[in-house]
């Protein structure tokens, strides 16, 4: 089977007053189907950038990156919104939980974007929140929440669903 996400000379400079960053230098990159890729470096190295690329949240200067069949550099914002919702699976380094959202709803209520019938975003939205370690219901808002909390839901929004790509930016790190 092909690779599931593919990078193919993926540049991303940012522009920082006169100076420019290259954070991601043309980097090539495969990750067959079934796999599971760590990607480590020094703080600043680069590595949200490049899940930044791979996840459809930002896009190259120059270069391809193709999740399957879908060549995601060719899509618009919204287009790329929609691949995320329904196959890539985003766990944020500061996780990015809707604060006026219960930790359930967090991880409920993209499935109905997503288009789920009410029942199954219901029960995967449960069993995605069991995966992690927390029951269902759980009703406290990211505000009330320990760091652990609030990145154990944020897995488990990026677990829920039909997904077949999981990014996950530091996903330990609480
Ligand atoms: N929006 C931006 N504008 C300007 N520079 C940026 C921007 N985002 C990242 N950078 C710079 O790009 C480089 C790579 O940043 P990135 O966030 O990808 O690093 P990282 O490897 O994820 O670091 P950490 O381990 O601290 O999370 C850094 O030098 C950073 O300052
Ligand atoms: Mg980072």
């Amino acid at each position: 089977m092909g690779a599931s996400v593919c990078l193919r000379g993926a540049v991303k400079t940012f522009r920082s007053g006169i100076a420019t960053i290259r954070a991601v230098e043309g980097v090539d990159l495969d990750v067959p189907f079934g796999q599971m890729v760590c990607i480590h470096g020094a703080s600043g190295s680069g590595k949200t950038t490049l899940l930044n690329l791979i996840a459809g949240l930002d896009v190259p200067d120059v270069g391809e990156v193709t999740i399957g069949d879908l060549i995601l550099t060719g899509l618009s914002d919204r287009q790329r919104a929609r691949v995320r919702l329904e196959r890539v699976g985003v766990v944020f380094q500061a996780n990015n939980l809707i604060d006026e959202f219960t930790g359930g709803e967090n991880v409920f209520i993209p499935l109905l974007a997503a288009g789920l019938p009410i029942t199954v975003a219901k029960s995967s939205a449960a069993d995605a929140l069991e995966c992690v370690g927390i029951g269902d219901p759980f009703d406290r808002r990211p505000g009330q929440m320990s760091g652990g909390q609030r990145q154990r839901v944020g897995i488990a929004r990026a677990l829920a669903g039909s997904r077949n790509v999981l990014v996950a930016d530091e996903p330990t790190g609480a």
